[in-house]
């Protein structure tokens, strides 16, 4: 939720912080600005515009400021409705200093009164405006350094920001606690940004701010403190070999369908890094001291929101079966408020692509707080969550910048199964000659997914007779109950329309009421143990007049007589079948939303990494 950049070094700042912008975008599209010095008067240059990035480069056209630093901002509206005035940037009351933030100031009405007592003026209505009139408070008699300081220590919830004054052109301050914010190191020059992604095509060395640190950020150095004690803290930087082509379109018109076909590579990467030259499941981020806990666990609950939720229940349902433990998966925003009863013997395994979103994390410190193991499953190296969890297993999947997650699912699902297996070869309740049949049934899924992503054409086609109609309905059972989910949240969130998934065991408590002849019913329905039951339901569905797509196995002449359409999987074993069930699911969304001329890698309202809460 909302994108920052800086950049101070010798090149031309503004293309630096634009390109960085374009990269943050998923982030949030609400409106986006930039502050540079004016290269010659040593003034603040704020430019910012309502609406998409696009509008703002419009407005950037033909400016070349030579200006060697400066900072952007990419909104996700919190305070305050998407427009200019609430657009960052914000500037303090002087114009002296610039300022851009990702969170929420918790107690900025409080302040913003302070403020406006001693004769303040706001322009916007954000908590954003209130930090740089705080900090360009304290700046009439402070250095920038502690008049942030001192300003930041008196603001309540979670943030981040990069600073800019016209006073001080040879720095900037950064500062993060909760939201992310990560800095690139060069060669005499270094980059801020909300996350790695906009960082890659300068430098791979990157340094992870903690919380409650700040830095100064200047061409050749970065000091990092403790914004409570101004002690100086030593950081290392990490080194990030993730592919930067993987973050450019690379000729498909979307960043979706670009990742919806990578799943088969993502697949296949994440078997062989799961598999040691003894073919046995291993994960290279678990310590033996690591192993000894999970031995002893005795519950585990699986933490996630949105699309992670649904890897969290199918996984659920993979560590019920063969690691023999008691599972429970829960949203992140539930979890925390449920007051759970967790200690020493409970696993709580978090879920997430970003590994910043600020439910899971808040769950996650709950969870570390009572006692509970901690083992983050996430995408993004050396992000909060992969940081500050006990454990944690990478998904590999590489960078998503369509904000409907795809690949990170199917890669999260690939790395649950792992997990599952990893844990059942700890606790021994799966013996060796299953554990290779699994193993080798695994090492299947990218060869499958390709065959199933060759539908394309026939999903089109399909999308193209049903992208008018704003009522869907997806049913599943088992280990696809939670496709079904994920098949309704994906097309609810980039076509608009109304989709409802449903266990389909449920239908004749209620939902069924809803069939009638205008009624499409999208039902999974691979080989599995609930398939007799699920094809009961679809018999149902049909003798109510309703239409059915179907998601079934190769050569099923059963389902393919009772569908009106059907896509099929190769035969699998029933633990994976998500893994595929999935993928004609998220081709029918996006050509749906295509055909709907819908804005695919940016739905509105939507940001790609949540830290919010
Ligand atoms: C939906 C989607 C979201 C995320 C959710 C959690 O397509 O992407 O529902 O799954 O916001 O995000 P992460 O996985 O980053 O914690």
């Amino acid at each position: 939720m909302c994108g920052i950049v800086g950049y101070i070094g010798s090149r031309s700042a503004i293309p630096i912080l634009v390109n960085g912008l374009e990269r943050l975008e998923y982030r949030g599209y609400d409106s986006a600005g930039i502050a540079c010095l004016n290269g010659q008067r040593e003034s603040l240059f704020v430019v910012k515009e309502q609406g998409k990035l696009a509008r703002l480069k419009e407005q950037l056209q033909g400016f070349d400021l030579h200006s060697r630093i400066g900072i952007g901002h990419t909104r996700w509206a919190t305070h305050g409705v998407p427009s200019r005035d609430n657009a960052h940037p914000h500037q303090d009351a002087s114009g002296r200093i610039a300022l851009v933030h990702n969170g929420i100031i918790e107690n900025y009405a409080v302040l913003k009164k302070e403020l406006q007592r001693k004769g303040v003026k706001f322009h916007s209505e954000t908590d954003t405006e209130v930090a740089a009139n705080l900090i360009g408070h304290y700046y009439k008699n402070h250095s920038l350094e502690e008049a942030f300081r001192k300003a930041v220590l008196r603001l309540e919830g979670f943030f981040a920001f990069v600073v800019l004054s016209a006073e001080e052109p040879e720095k900037l301050i950064v500062f993060r606690r909760s939201n992310p914010l990560c800095l690139g190191i060069g060669e005499g020059e270094n980059f801020i940004a909300s996350d790695v992604t906009p960082l890659l095509e300068y430098t791979r060395r990157i340094i992870y701010l903690e919380d409650d640190e700040y830095g100064v950020v200047s061409r050749d150095k970065v000091v990092l403190r403790s914004l409570k004690t101004r002690k100086t803290v030593k950081r290392a930087t990490v080194h990030i070999d993730w592919d930067i082509s993987q973050a450019e379109k690379g000729g498909y018109p979307h960043f979706m369908i670009k990742e919806i076909h990578e799943q088969p590579q993502v697949l296949s990467a994440a078997i062989q890094k799961r598999l040691n030259r003894r073919g046995n499941v291993y994960f290279d981020t678990l310590s033996p001291g690591m192993d000894k806990k999970l031995k002893r666990i005795k519950n585990i609950y699986l933490v996630s929101c949105g699309t992670a939720y649904h890897a969290g229940m199918v996984g659920n349902y993979m560590m019920g079966k063969y690691a023999r433990l008691p599972a429970e998966a829960t949203v992140s925003s539930e979890f925390r408020y449920e007051d759970p009863i967790l200690n020493k013997d409970d696993l709580v395994i978090l879920i997430t692509q970003s590994g910043e979103t600020a439910d899971t994390l808040a769950a996650m410190r709950e969870a570390k707080q009572k006692g509970a193991m901690t083992l983050a499953v996430v995408n993004v190296v050396g992000s909060t969550i992969a940081r500050e969890s006990d454990a944690v297993v990478y998904t590999h999947a590489g960078p998503e910048i369509g904000v409907a997650s795809t690949k990170a699912y199917t890669a999260q699902l690939a790395t649950l199964a792992f997990l599952t297996l990893y844990l059942a070869q700890l606790k021994g309740t799966i013996t060796k000659k299953e554990l290779k049949r699994m193993i080798a049934e695994l090492r299947k899924l990218p060869a499958a997914a390709r065959k199933v992503l060759k539908q394309e054409a026939a999903i089109e086609k399909s999308a193209r007779q049903h992208y008018h109609r704003r009522n869907f309905l997806y049913i599943g059972r088992g280990y696809n109950f939670p496709t079904a989910l994920e098949g309704a949240l994906k097309l609810k969130e980039i076509t608009y329309a109304h989709a409802h998934g449903y266990a389909a065991g449920e239908m004749k408590h209620g939902p069924i009421a809803l069939i009638d002849h205008e009624q499409l019913v999208i039902c999974m329905a691979p080989r599995s143990r609930t398939y007799e039951k699920m094809l009961s339901n679809i018999e149902e569905i049909r003798a109510r007049d309703g239409m059915i797509i179907a998601i079934g196995t190769e050569g099923d002449k059963r389902l393919e007589k009772l569908a009106d359409e059907i896509f099929c999987i190769p035969k699998t074993e029933e633990v994976f079948s998500p893994i595929l069930t999935v993928l004609p699911l998220q081709l029918f969304a996006y050509k749906i939303a295509v055909f709907n001329k819908r804005d695919v890698d940016q739905p509105r309202n939507l940001a790609k990494s949540v830290t919010v809460e």
